[in-house]
């Protein structure tokens, strides 16, 4: 290789965009990925567990969305101060723009469960006799507003937040499809991986 082309090389990296996200990142997409699964798992298969053990699978469903909705926030605050890096240029602009409302929308459901589920939770009627704990820890708050709703107002506004959940739930299976064939196609037809983006 001549120096020239060395040296163009060089200027070259030096010029590029970071082409991975930052490790803080990374640890926040892979952990809230985890909580999320586990929670969908939790919701769906609540009720097919022996009775001795749905309210732990309840609470424990309730505590991981209360941590997503925590951990939701400070990546959000990450995101808002460090760019993300820029997609392939090779990428269709539609599907850049496929993908970046993909994201936006995923964002969205990550506020819009826990906040749905906590909402719902907090119209329950017997939320006050069964107060939620924080992973058994500590007394977790329930919404006061809903709490102190006329309580049949209340009892429909629970069937109707429930419903809520549900559908964001629906909403979310639709996106995470999306995505995961988003980046396995970028990876097997594309032959351009960006998974790699997303891991150290
Ligand atoms: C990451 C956040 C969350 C996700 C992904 C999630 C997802 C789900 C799903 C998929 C279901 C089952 C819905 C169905 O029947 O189709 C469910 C049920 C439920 N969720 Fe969540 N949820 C989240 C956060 C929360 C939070 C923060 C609370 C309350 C503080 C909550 C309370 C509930 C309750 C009470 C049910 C009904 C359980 C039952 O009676 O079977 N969720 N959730
Ligand atoms: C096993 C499952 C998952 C895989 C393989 C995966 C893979 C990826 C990859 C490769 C990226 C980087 C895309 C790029 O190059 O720009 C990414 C970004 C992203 N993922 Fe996932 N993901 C998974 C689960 C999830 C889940 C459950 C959520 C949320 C519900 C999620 C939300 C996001 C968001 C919002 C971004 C964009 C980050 C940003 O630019 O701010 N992912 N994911």
């Amino acid at each position: 290789m001549s120096l020239t082309n060395t040296r163009s090389t060089f200027e070259q990296m030096a010029a590029e965009p970071a082409s991975k996200y930052t490790r803080t990142a990374m640890v926040l997409h892979w952990t809230i990925a985890l909580l999320i699964i586990v929670n969908v798992m939790l919701g769906l298969g609540s009720e097919s567990l022996p009775d001795s053990m749905v309210r732990f699978a309840i609470d424990t469903h309730k505590s991981i969305g209360i941590t997503v909705l925590g951990l939701v926030i400070l990546r959000i605050l990450w995101r808002t101060t460090h760019r993300p890096p820029p997609m392939p240029r090779s990428f269709p602009k539609l599907e850049q723009i496929a993908a970046h409302v993909a994201h936006f929308l995923l964002y969205l459901l990550m506020i819009a469960l826990p906040l749905s589920g906590w909402m719902h939770d907090s119209a329950w009627k017997d939320a006050a006799t069964h107060p939620m704990y924080y992973f058994g820890l500590f007394t977790w708050p329930r919404v006061g507003f809903i709490e102190h709703i006329d309580p049949q107002v209340r009892e429909t506004l629970h069937t109707r937040l429930g419903m809520l959940h549900t559908w964001f739930g629906y909403a979310l299976y639709a996106l995470f499809a999306m995505h995961i064939g988003g980046a396995l196609k970028h990876s097997w037809i594309d032959r351009r991986s960006v998974i790699s983006r997303m891991v150290p």
